[in-house]
């Protein structure tokens, strides 16, 4: 870990920083039970465990103070009517909030709060997104193109998934009539 300030570039086309520690790689089978539907998803694994998306983190000390930060790159693609999406957490420390700039293609950021509370931010290149503490968001690739935001929060904020893989959000983007629309996930109104 470096012990002095330093920089690095993000280069096109790619927009991989010049410099990382740690490079993760989500594919379809860490989104198991994400997907609205599971026919398409079955199906599609069984072809392949497809890459949706990565995350180059430069690693710094997961304390208060420090400022994680690094790209995320959603590839496009879509699993039946749902596009390629992250993950999705709130932080473990719910209280810590999250900046994202989004350098490249098209997307949305899907969030919401404990209380139910939601909101879905459009991302394009040069729009800049400040999560508030306590919003859970999810990054969501809209476009034909990868979706590359670059990200900053606090060390100390950690990642918890488990809430999110129960239910999901509430709100699922999925493409309609050749454009995205945000609608309610069935999991959460009782429609399953
Ligand atoms: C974070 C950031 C961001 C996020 C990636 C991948 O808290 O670390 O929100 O780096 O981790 O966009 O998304 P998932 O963590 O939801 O897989
Ligand atoms: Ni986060």
């Amino acid at each position: 870990m470096t012990e002095t300030p330093y920089t690095f570039d993000l280069n096109d086309p790619d927009c991989i920083p010049s410099r990382y520690d740690n490079h993760i790689r989500r594919t379809l089978t860490s989104m198991r039970g994400q997907y609205q539907d599971t026919a398409a998803y079955d199906a599609m694994l069984a072809k392949e465990d497809t890459l949706l998306y990565e995350v180059y983190e430069l690693q710094r000390p997961h304390v208060a103070g420090e400022v994680l930060h690094g790209i995320s790159i959603v590839h496009p693609g879509k699993v039946g009517d749902e596009y390629f999406m992250t993950k999705g957490h709130f932080h473990t420390v719910l209280e810590t909030a999250e900046v994202y700039h989004c350098l490249k293609g098209e997307g949305c950021m899907v969030m919401e709060t404990p209380e139910g509370e939601w909101a879905v931010a459009e991302l394009r290149p040069g729009v800049v997104l400040y999560v508030l503490p306590r919003w859970a968001h999810r990054s969501v690739n809209t476009g034909a193109g990868d979706l590359v935001t670059l990200f900053a929060y606090p060390g100390h904020a950690g990642h918890d998934y488990g809430t999110i893989e129960q239910k999901g959000f509430r709100k699922l983007v999925v493409e309609r009539g050749g454009g995205a629309v945000v609608v309610d996930n069935p999991r959460w109104s009782g429609g399953q």
